[in-house]
């Protein structure tokens, strides 16, 4: 058996959110009320573990009634009193998060927390055909297991794109490499330099020679990530050594889906401080890039929501007004990720 590789802390300080004592009454006295029903029936019932079934069944109908309210979840656990394939269904009810917390209560539980069934369902549903497209295949023997796995980034579809999912939701994200963006003049040796860089997860990452048009667009379409969900985008980027002409005037960057637009204005490079001291009167609507856990920045793009429909997810980064010659910008590809 597998231990759950979350961390205990989080979960517990996130499960107390919740006011234990109210959930606490609730609880009890829909236990009492079930126990007394279940007595009744247990009279006339032939066979004695539908009563259990029964608890569970009622349980679930408790949980989808009060979705937010996982005390209670954790009390019902706390007495042992449901089968584990009813407790795996009330599981995946939950979330990978409550579930890692949750074996952490029960013994039920920990057992429960391995089924195949629970994880299946934290798992994209288009899971297998993301399996079939990924660069190297992946081994595992539970789905427990593979969740795990994609929690840490894969290339798909050639090394174009990145896929992991979230570990404490199971949502999609995707870093589309820059080979899957459209860049003004990308393919002019003159004005951007393709190559394999160390630091890239992918095959290839481009530089900006040099350019006064910078303009930079990427499309995802809301059917690859998970549904109802809010999503940011990021373009993931470094600053070369060489670098000049990035921080004079800020870029543009906006999200477009159909006619919902989100739009602002990034600075690509840091100002030096004496500019910034001077600037600071104004308003500082721009933004700054921010250092990422893999060692390059991030510019944030926009903000979109997905719905059910399949809608196209526009993003861009634009600075054509400055007129001047700029270069040194590393492009790795843009996120797109739930936040
Ligand atoms: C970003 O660029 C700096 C040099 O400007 C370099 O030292 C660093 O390794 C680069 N990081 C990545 C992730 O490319």
């Amino acid at each position: 058996m597998h231990s759950c590789t979350c961390t205990p802390t989080n979960q517990y300080s996130e499960l107390d959110n919740h006011n234990p004592t109210i959930n606490f009454f609730i609880i009890i006295i829909i236990i009492v009320f079930l126990e007394r029903k279940l007595n009744h029936l247990k009279g006339r019932l032939e066979a004695p573990p539908t009563s259990k079934i029964l608890t569970g069944f009622c349980s679930l109908l408790v949980l989808e009634a009060f979705p937010n309210q996982k005390t209670e979840i954790r009390i019902l656990f706390g007495l042992n009193m449901l089968p584990e394939d009813v407790v795996s269904a009330i599981l995946s009810l939950t979330s990978p998060l409550d579930v890692c917390a949750f074996s952490l209560v029960s013994s039920t539980f920990r057992s429960a927390a391995e089924f195949d069934v629970i994880w299946e369902r934290f798992l994209p549903s288009d899971y297998q055909q993301l399996l079939s497209r990924l660069d190297l295949p992946l081994k595992f023997s539970t789905k427990k297991e593979l969740f795990f796995h994609l929690c840490n980034s894969v290339l798909i579809d050639g090394g174009r794109k990145s896929f992991r999912i979230e570990k404490s939701s199971g949502r999609k994200s995707y870093l589309l490499s820059a080979r899957e963006l459209s860049i003004t003049w990308g393919s002019d040796p003159m004005h951007w330099s393709w190559k394999k860089m160390a630091e890239s997860r992918f095959p290839e990452a481009v530089e900006l020679i040099t350019i006064s048009w910078l303009e930079i667009h990427g499309k995802i379409t809301t059917q690859m990530l998970s549904k109802n969900s809010k999503y940011g985008a990021y373009l993931v980027m470094n600053i070369s050594r060489r670098a000049y002409g990035l921080d004079t005037i800020p870029s543009e960057v906006s999200v477009k889906v159909r006619d919902r637009v989100s739009n602002g204005m990034a600075y690509i490079c840091r100002q030096d401080i004496k500019k910034l001291k001077m600037d600071s009167y104004c308003v500082q609507r721009e933004q700054f890039p921010n250092e990422r856990e893999d060692g390059w920045m991030e510019i944030k793009l926009g903000e979109f929501f997905t719905g059910e429909d399949d809608e196209e997810v526009k993003m861009s980064l634009m600075e054509i007004k400055g007129y001047q010659l700029k270069g040194g910008l590393v492009i790795e590809g843009i996120e797109v990720r739930p936040i």
